[in-house]
């Protein structure tokens, strides 16, 4: 877990490209078990999970090659083993999705069953209750899930509550299925999409996704396929509010404005100046030269097409800046108010009940010490110490590893070329990298610090603030500095395997690969 220092209360300003969708990568590799063949996929962000399930896929056998940053090249011809152990499983909820998969292509899986985290009980009956209807054997020993079925066979399936990866390892194991799987009350997210879109382009044949039924006729056998990740829509929305809690001005790119538009109008409704400047772009100017505060407005999560869940904690942030009272109601998960308390110690105001929160605003923030609880709460944490005055430490931030140095590489040839003559002033060439000169930066620490402040989210906002703010601290702005920890023997420890370890990864990936 990462520690963040935000030293906030500056506008933001300035570009960023969206990553690829980490809940879309996720099923998507998953789905490469279902082929013999090689699958290709592009875009794919370089975070923490997906890293994760690209370990889960080379335990089971697969070979997965990175040729370049982004680009996985997935071959399950070689999978000897149908298990995705504890240790993987606690680490990430979504290994959850190898199940259908292995069960639709072997007839055995063995997947731990994922236990509660901190947004609420998150069971997966939904999921044993499909695969059961398709014909699979299910028993539950010593918290794993036992699968096995000579073939599945189609079935319809009715899912009592709609469920993203639910529905998403019924379609994968209904692939390969003999005959027909209707699915109703199916998710309708644009991961979902994507990954039928994959699905298809192997030999699948599925038709109705984006709809609440979605049909699998059951082929043979599926083949290779090369596929693109969806942009990240979270990732776009937590930018929007990013520039907005801050009065800034963000050029968004690379995102889908149309796979966030329940988003993209609430936020247009409380007054954030939200302009689409091409297929792929957005800017967004915050509250506009008018400096109006936001207004105030309720919000409900719902499935897709609706509020999604994981812009909750973001929009929660923004409305602690917004004039007048709102009710944020959360219908998905039953724990996902965590973030409120820890909003309360920078001086927001508001009321936690059971499933919403009253907000009062507009509160002046003052910084403080936090503690995030999960991923989108630790990027609400970080907007709102933005928008805070004075240094927000925030404790057990979940983050992400984002590919530092092509962003470092994009953003520093994006500044220079803006700052031009003044480079020479601003920011020599060699001021980042020189960090790692920096005993206190040595190799480990300055991979740790870089991986660290590239975190949070599914995206490098940090880092394009960071990169920003690195560059715009002799200008004006806010600045996020992390106080590296003196290395333990338990770190050098780690550090001395991590090494080993990493000798090992070196054969797998592209030179870049150190600075997992
Ligand atoms: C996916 O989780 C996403 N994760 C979540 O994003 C997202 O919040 C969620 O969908 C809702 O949009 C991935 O795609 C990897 P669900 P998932 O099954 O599939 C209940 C993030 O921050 N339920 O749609 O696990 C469940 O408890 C993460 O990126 C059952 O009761 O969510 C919840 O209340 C967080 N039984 C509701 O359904 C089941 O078998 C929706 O959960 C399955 C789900």
């Amino acid at each position: 877990m990462d520690k963040f220092r935000i030293i906030g209360g500056k506008k933001l300003k300035g570009g960023v490209a969206i990553s690829g969708a980490k809940n879309s990568a996720l099923p998507c590799l998953a789905a490469a078990l279902l082929t013999p063949e090689t699958v290709t996929l592009r875009n794919v962000p370089y975070v923490r999970d997906l890293i994760t399930m690209r370990r889960l896929l080379e335990d089971l056998g697969c070979t997965v090659l990175v040729p370049e940053l982004r680009t996985h090249q997935i071959n399950a011809g070689t999978v000897e083993d149908y298990e995705a152990p504890y240790e993987l499983v606690k680490t990430m909820r979504a290994s959850v999705l190898a199940l259908g998969p292995l069960l639709g292509r072997f007839g055995q899986a063995s997947v731990s069953l994922p236990g509660g985290c901190a947004i609420g009980q998150r069971p997966i009956d939904l999921h044993l209750m499909a695969l059961e209807k398709m014909g699979a054997k299910i028993e539950l020993r010593g918290g794993v899930v036992e699968a096995g079925a000579s073939r599945l066979r189609g079935a319809d399936i009715e899912f009592e509550t709609v469920t993203v990866t639910g529905t998403e390892n019924v379609m994968m194991a209904a692939a390969l299925a003999d005959g027909v799987t209707r699915i109703s009350n199916a998710a309708c997210e644009p991961e979902i999409v994507d990954l039928a879109e994959l699905l298809t382009k192997m030999g699948a044949k599925i038709e109705g996704a984006s709809t609440p039924t979605i049909t699998v006729t059951g082929v043979e056998r599926l083949g290779g396929a090369d596929h693109t990740i969806i942009p990240d829509r979270i990732e776009t929305g937590t930018f929007i509010v990013a520039a907005a809690i801050t009065g800034g001005e963000v050029e968004i790119t690379n995102c889908e404005p149309g796979h966030l538009q329940s988003v993209i109008e609430k936020l247009r409704e409380v007054g954030v100046k939200i302009e689409q400047t091409g297929r792929d772009k957005l800017r967004v100017a915050g509250n506009g030269e008018s400096r109006a505060p936001y207004k105030a407005a309720d919000v409900t999560t719902a499935v897709y097409p609706g509020f999604p869940t994981d812009m909750q904690a973001q929009y929660m942030a923004l409305m602690t800046q917004a004039e007048g009272d709102s009710v944020i109601t959360e219908t998905i998960f039953e724990n996902r108010f965590m973030h409120a308390a820890e909003l309360m110690r920078l001086g927001a105001q508001m009321r936690i009940n059971s499933r919403s929160v009253d907000v009062h605003g507009p509160s002046p923030l003052t910084g403080a010490q936090l503690i995030a609880s999960d991923l989108r709460a630790s990027a609400s944490l970080v907007l709102a110490g933005l928008a805070a005055e004075g240094e927000t430490l925030i404790d057990r931030v979940r983050s992400k590893i984002e590919d530092r140095r092509s962003k470092i590489e994009d953003r520093r040839s994006k500044i220079e070329d803006r700052v031009g003559a003044r480079k020479a002033i601003l920011y020599p060439r060699s001021s980042i990298f020189d960090l790692r000169s920096q005993p206190a930066f040595s190799s480990g620490n300055t991979t740790r610090w870089l991986t660290t402040i590239s975190a949070v989210t599914t995206n490098s906002f940090i880092f394009f603030w960071l990169g920003r703010v690195y560059i715009a601290s002799s200008i004006n702005s806010s600045r996020i500095i992390r106080r590296p920890r003196a290395p333990t023997l338990r770190s050098q420890a780690w550090r001395a395997t991590a090494r080993k370890a990493s000798s090992v990864k070196r054969n797998l990936m592209p030179s870049h690969s150190n600075c997992f």
